[in-house]
């Protein structure tokens, strides 16, 4: 499974980037608030960290606009992913974007059948907010186990990006699922490494060493 970035912070991705963990980026227009940048100007310098596919995400309504401000976010760098919202207008934008050779992530998806619209429409990515339906005690995870049976039944391309992951749980499970990608806040990726049994153990193996009056180096 790779593992998207869902921030616009620079220094986080660089972080992970150079760990391996960044084999893509995801943004929005709410983390592009959260960053304080320009829009452009971090997007750019996103794409010149990883080569991995980096979402930028139109912000206009109407299929026509969705279009025009694709193809401006698209000549950023080879790498975008235009990302457009799960409506009707977004799926027509999607059509016209993929077949001008673009990557379209569809984003804001929150059922199977507006999965099964995204991959007829050539989506690239289908993004299913898992987190946000958690949020309304409905089961994101079913949403993603769903979307996979559909996909491969019918053997539609679309690359699943399980997104709104907000627990190092939600991340074991969409892997289990068979997701093909997963974007999750820098936090969350950093928490996979955490595990109460290897803090206690490593204490334990530092404690024994110390009494041996050893050292390696
Ligand atoms: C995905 O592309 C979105 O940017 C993101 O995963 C949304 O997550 P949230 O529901 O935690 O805001």
């Amino acid at each position: 499974m790779q593992f998207f970035v869902d921030t616009a912070d620079v220094a986080a991705i660089r972080e992970l980037a150079e760990l391996g963990m960044a084999d893509g980026v995801t943004t929005n227009p709410s983390l592009i608030l959260k960053s304080g940048r320009d829009i452009l100007e971090v997007t750019r310098e996103i794409c010149g960290i990883v080569e991995g596919p980096v979402s930028a995400e139109v912000v206009a309504t109407e299929a026509a606009a969705m279009i025009a401000e694709g193809r401006k976010l698209a000549a950023i760098a080879p790498n975008i992913a235009v990302k457009l919202p799960l409506t009707w207008d977004g799926l027509k934008a999607c059509r016209v974007l993929t077949s001008e050779g673009h990557m379209v992530n569809v984003t804001l998806c929150f059922s199977a059948n507006q999965a099964l619209l995204a991959a007829k429409a050539g989506a690239t990515f289908i993004s299913p907010f898992i987190g946000r339906l958690d949020d309304i005690n409905l089961d994101g995870v079913d949403l993603i186990a769903d979307i996979r049976t559909i996909y491969d039944n019918y053997g539609f391309k679309t690359r699943i990006l399980a997104a709104s992951i907000r627990t190092v749980n939600h991340v074991a499970e969409v892997a289990k699922i068979g997701a093909d990608v997963m974007t999750a806040p820098p936090e969350v990726i950093r928490k996979l490494a955490q595990h109460p049994l290897t803090d206690a153990g490593l204490a334990t193996f530092l404690k024994d060493w110390a009494r041996t009056g050893q050292k390696i180096l």
